[in-house]
């Protein structure tokens, strides 16, 4: 079996034609999983009964558990920062006609997106890649369906000067709107104290927002069943963990975002159906990188369609029959494909309360940037625990 790995643009990507059975990439993992549990090394691809202990034990090989926090040295969190963020985070006034809040397409009560196919910016306008969930996002190993952005500091700027998502005309326009607004004043300051009087900044902003994604990351059934808690996942959601090692799925699929490490080929086995969108070679004007997109991250999977980068995959069932076809070369039946379906049910986050209420937003200024008539203070944030509160930003 011949797996060659190659360095591409600083991320590690499979090459050429890739050994697409059990383990794959996961291969030295799951050797490691077999000695964790006193196993013998070696299974068979599909085995005849399910032992659940060298399960779990492969399973934290392959897979691990995601911190509580992503921390970014850079971007040391502290809460006030997490604070600010998480306000700008609602705030459609982010947008050049105070419509558009990130929390608009990244909705919080709602897994983190939109469930539409592609979203609705400014002016009704939209782009041609469905949104991503911000649950996780943080871990990535980079930002967007093509990776373009490094980090969450980096991604948060893009939103904001997109002519289709929230429209603002530039970086300064931007600082200007925040630093006419009193309250903001007062918090980027409490959130970038060294900064004095220039805390309001663009860069700032964008810190603020990413400090606050990185905390976006609650736990699944699967981590405490990984953890040791039998009954947290069912059997269906057990076979089908053991149908996603066997499959090949880990092969991209692996570590503790089910995915986000790497690049790889959309199609790579079987032509993908549509090719509208050739993914990387956009960003880098290689034709190597054609149809190459990030291995997206799994967690939260069924809550967050429709799937792939252009939204055009409404069933969750039908994107892993696809998958499987097109990545692995394999043809699943329906009770295989159902087995995968409700392990992905397993890697949804039980929400904590309080997780998506907007907080309140700061009053706009005696000189609002923006002369519309929004000089009523702002409703109350819910009470923890309340049901989640609509976003600002419509
Ligand atoms: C109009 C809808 C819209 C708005 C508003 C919006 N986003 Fe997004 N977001 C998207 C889309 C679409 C993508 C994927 C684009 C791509 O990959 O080319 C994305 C990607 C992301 C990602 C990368 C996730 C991943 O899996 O790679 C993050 C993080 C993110 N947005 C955060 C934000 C933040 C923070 C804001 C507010 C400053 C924001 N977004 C505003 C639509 C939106
Ligand atoms: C060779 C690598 C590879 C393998 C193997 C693979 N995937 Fe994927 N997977 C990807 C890539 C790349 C994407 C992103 C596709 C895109 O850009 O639309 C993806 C996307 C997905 C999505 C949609 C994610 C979203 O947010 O819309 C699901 C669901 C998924 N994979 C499940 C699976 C399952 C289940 C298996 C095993 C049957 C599997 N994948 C095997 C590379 C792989």
């Amino acid at each position: 079996m011949k797996t060659m790995w190659k360095r591409r643009s600083g991320a590690l990507v499979l090459a050429g034609s890739i050994a697409l059975v059990a383990g794959g990439c996961g291969k030295k993992a799951e050797e490691k999983g077999g000695e964790a549990a006193g196993e013998k090394a070696a299974e068979p691809a599909t085995p005849a009964t399910l032992d659940p202990a060298a399960l779990r034990a492969k399973a934290k090989a392959l897979f691990g558990t995601p911190p509580a926090v992503y921390e970014n040295k850079e971007n040391p969190q502290s809460e006030a920062k997490v604070a600010l963020g998480r306000t700008l985070f609602f705030d459609p006034r982010l947008s050049k006609d105070d419509t558009i809040s990130c929390n608009s397409c990244h909705k919080l009560e709602n897994f983190g997106v939109d469930g539409e196919p592609t979203s609705k910016g400014v002016g009704g306008g939209r782009g041609d890649r469905n949104s991503p969930t911000v649950l996780f996002s943080a871990g990535h190993f980079r930002q967007f369906w093509d990776g373009r952005a490094v980090d969450v500091e980096e991604q948060a700027k893009g939103p904001v000067l997109n002519p289709v998502e929230m429209a603002m005309p530039d970086a300064g326009a931007v600082e200007a709107k925040l630093q006419a607004i009193p309250g903001y004043v007062t918090m980027f300051k409490a959130a970038f104290p060294q900064a004095g009087d220039n805390a309001v900044t663009f860069d700032n902003m964008a810190k603020a927002i990413a400090s606050f994604e990185r905390t976006l990351n609650p736990p699944a059934p699967f981590d405490a069943w990984l953890g040791g808690k039998d009954d947290a996942m069912g059997e269906d959601a057990v076979a089908g963990l053991q149908a996603f090692v066997d499959t090949g799925c880990t092969t991209c699929h692996n570590g503790p975002l089910f995915g986000a490490r790497i690049y790889q080929k959309l199609g790579l086995v079987e032509p993908w159906p549509s090719t509208e969108d050739i993914g990387r070679e956009k960003e880098t004007g290689k034709a190597e990188d054609k149809f190459f997109f990030k291995v997206p991250s799994l967690r939260n999977i069924a809550k967050t369609g429709p799937y792939f980068h252009d939204g055009k995959t409404a069933d969750l069932a039908a994107a892993v029959k696809l998958m499987a076809k097109h990545q692995l070369g394999k043809e699943l039946d329906d009770g295989q494909t159902g087995k995968l379906v409700a392990f992905l049910g397993a890697l949804t986050s039980e929400i904590p309360a309080g997780f998506a209420d907007a907080p309140e937003r700061p009053a706009d200024g005696p000189v609002p940037a923006n002369p519309a008539p929004e000089a009523a203070p702002a409703p109350a944030a819910a009470p923890e625990g309340a049901a989640p509160t609509p976003p600002t930003g419509g």
